[in-house]
């Protein structure tokens, strides 16, 4: 790869609206801070950037509920991720906030610059207007009926119930949560980045030019191109954001995903005076992390406009994660179903770098991945205290117990210790190759295969048999066991920092650099070394069970809650009652739809007829295993078009608190097209 004079380091800039969780941390800012430190140990020019993202709707959203105003939502969130990050040994040189001045400054002037080149197209289009707010709603301020699985409550840009991504206009009966009324449409002008004209530009770049991108993020960018990329709005109809810096246009802000990745730029403005260094010179090279619902905006938005403001370098690499779940479960803030960082340091004092270690050892890299408290443990007791904690402790206490800490002089080297020795330049190239190509969960291997080498070593060797006639022989095996703990010091750094401090005041060593982490000579014979503790702690059972009750609580909360919280829907005549024909029937047969996660095509046996209906059950039922159930169905419902397939009727479904699906079923066989009333 080519050489580089210096680095820009980027992470996802988090929402100022709840606080930063473990699936953050796995998927963004672990993996950023161990590739940063890392690139600092090389001794490489590198500036780390962060900082709150603190505009967008749903602070506003918030801010509304909590009756508070924005400014004070993200006020508080700000601080409150600010410290847990730097709780956690996240090293940013800066973490800035998109409500300061410079950012501000610097977003309205980026705006402006693309505006005056022509970059923008000025379009007039038609938006729900509140006419007693006296204000445009944005997608996610209208509710109203979901025209894909009629249930209620579906937001303007999303039904949560079905999934589906719908515009506001789709919404049937649609109502304006501000004040309660009937929105209208009304015309409204805004700014679009016509992406479609730079789409030929983006195949050569990112097709062509970045084929070294994860596969997960080529892959996402490649489908996003092939669908035809559209003009995007960059502006919103809001009073919470950066006012769109154009003569008329009062009321109108730039869209949050038009200045938040500004934010990288303001942010390093903040920090030096030498900005344009890191942001402008070909010699400097850009790298975001972020996690995979972010990629479009860094691989193909924020790169167009870049691209159209003219003076910028373009990110040279994106390692996007994919998301990290939580004991099977979607992490989720308002479910509250999550590890927050500040109680994780609260109730595991001193061990952020167990946290680390497994986040990093479990990062979603290539899939989505899972994090359990059982795991945790295994990985803490059988990894960190058996392999890692293990061997130094051993090294530190032999030569205690032997040579009263004094370091022994090296002797005559046996074969195997050539051996030994030979293996510490490979394993921390393999370390070195892993961390320069982002694969983080295979550096930390390696460097855990660095540690086995010198378990292996020792339990070969077998000094504790050796002290009582071979004294000699001890001295060489405990120097090269120190010479390998020294070097564990510097390939551990950038996972484990507090780790490796610990251990280099144990041995008494000043830290080593990266070249030099191979060698036999970074211990001096005749140095005295300090008395160890322990480096790592066995977590036990009672505190892994503590954590999954703690979450198992939070699910029963979650289900008391829900179940409190369906109100009950508008009252309807016995008519209307009436005019549904529920029926019991068996289904026949079942198969999954093509390309779809949460469909099954059954045929039915209605005692009326046999007919097809598409369900969404997928996801809680295997085909084979609802063959032969008698279940409720819908009959009289329109016959509805499904991926293709008429869908004659409903089936009736049960539908748990966590979303879980059961059948509605007779309590006893009965005839089939027998009514339910
Ligand atoms: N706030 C966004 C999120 O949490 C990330 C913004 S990244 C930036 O998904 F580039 F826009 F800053
Ligand atoms: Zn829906």
């Amino acid at each position: 790869m080519r050489d580089y004079k210096r680095y820009l380091i980027t992470a996802a800039l988090p929402y100022a609206n709840g606080p930063v969780h473990l699936g953050h941390l796995a998927g963004v800012y672990v993996p950023a801070d161990i590739y940063v430190r890392y690139l600092r140990l090389r001794g490489r020019d590198v500036k780390f950037v962060c900082g709150s993202d603190e505009h967008g709707v749903p602070i506003t959203i918030k801010a509304r509920k909590e009756g508070v105003t924005p400014q004070d939502i993200v006020d508080r969130y700000h601080a409150i991720n600010k410290k847990a990050f730097e709780d956690f040994g996240i090293t940013f040189d800066i973490y800035s906030r998109t409500t300061s001045a410079e950012h501000r400054k610097t977003a309205s002037e980026f705006f402006k610059t693309l505006y005056d080149k022509g970059e923008f197209i000025e379009k007039s289009s038609k938006q729900y207007f509140d006419t007693e707010a006296q204000q445009f709603l944005a997608d996610r301020y209208i509710t109203g009926t979901c025209p894909k699985c009629s249930s209620e409550g579906a937001y303007g840009d999303q039904c949560e119930a079905c999934g589906t991504s719908l515009n506001a206009t789709d919404l049937i009966n649609p109502k304006s949560m501000l004040s309660g009324s009937v929105p209208e449409l009304k015309e409204t002008l805004h700014w679009y980045l016509p992406l479609d004209k730079y789409e030929p530009w983006l195949k050569e770049w990112i097709l062509e030019q970045n084929k070294h991108w994860k596969p997960n993020v080529y892959g996402q960018c490649k489908s996003w191109i092939d669908a035809g990329l559209q003009p995007r709005a960059v502006s919103r109809d809001l009073d919470w954001g950066i006012p769109v810096p154009v003569e008329g246009a009062d009321g109108k802000v730039l869209y949050v995903w038009f200045d938040a990745p500004i934010g990288y730029i303001s942010a390093t403005k903040e920090l030096t005076k030498d900005w344009e260094k890191y942001w402008k010179d070909e010699d400097s090279r850009m790298i975001h992390f972020i996690g995979k619902d972010n990629i479009v905006f860094h691989c193909i938005i924020f790169p167009s406009m870049l691209k159209a403001e003219g003076s910028y370098i373009l990110p040279e690499n994106v390692p996007a994660n994919e998301f990290l779940n939580l004991e099977g479960d979607k992490i989720s803030t308002s479910r509250n179903w999550a590890v927050w960082l500040h109680e994780y340091l609260e109730e595991f004092p001193g061990k952020e770098d167990v946290l680390r270690y497994v986040l990093c050892a479990n990062a979603p890299e290539t899939k989505d991945n899972d994090f359990t408290w059982k795991d945790f443990q295994a990985r803490n007791n059988n990894e960190l205290v058996a392999i890692l904690g293990n061997f130094v402790n051993r090294a530190l206490v032999l030569t205690h117990k032997y040579f009263n800490g004094v370091v022994p002089a090296l002797g005559e080297l046996s074969d195997f210790d050539k051996e030994t020795i030979a293996e510490m330049p490979k394993i921390k190239a393999q370390v070195e190759t892993n961390l320069e190509n982002f694969k983080l969960r295979e550096a930390l291997k390696s460097a855990m295969d660095f540690a086995r080498l010198g378990n292996k070593y020792l339990a070969d060797t077998e000094p504790w048999k050796l002290i009582k006639t071979d004294e000699d022989r001890v001295k060489t095996i405990l120097n090269i066991s120190l010479q390998i703990s020294a070097n564990l010091t510097t390939v551990f750094e950038a996972f484990l920092p507090n780790t490796t401090k610990k251990l280099r005041e144990f041995l008494n060593i000043e830290a080593i650099d990266w070249d030099s982490a191979d060698k036999l000579d970074n211990i001096q014979a005749g140095s005295q070394i300090n008395n160890p503790a322990l480096l790592f702690e066995k977590i036990e059972d009672d505190q892994v069970e503590f954590q999954v009750q703690k979450l198992q609580n939070t699910k029963i909360a979650n289900e008391a809650e829900c179940a409190e919280v369906e109100p009950q829907k508008e009252n309807i005549n016995f008519d209307d009652f009436t005019k549904m024909d529920i029926r019991i029937g068996t289904i026949l047969e079942a198969e999954k739809v093509a390309k779809t996660k949460k469909l099954l095509k059954l045929k039915i046996d209605t005692g009326i007829d046999t007919r097809t209906v598409v369900s969404g059950i997928a996801e809680y039922f295997e085909p084979e295993n609802v063959i032969g159930k008698q279940v409720s169905i819908l009959v009289n419902l329109e016959p509805r078009q499904i991926k293709g397939i008429e869908s004659q009727g409903m089936i009736l479904m049960a539908e748990d608190a966590d979303g879980a699906l059961k059948f509605i079923q007779p309590s006893e066989k009965v005839k089939n097209g027998s009514g339910v009333r």
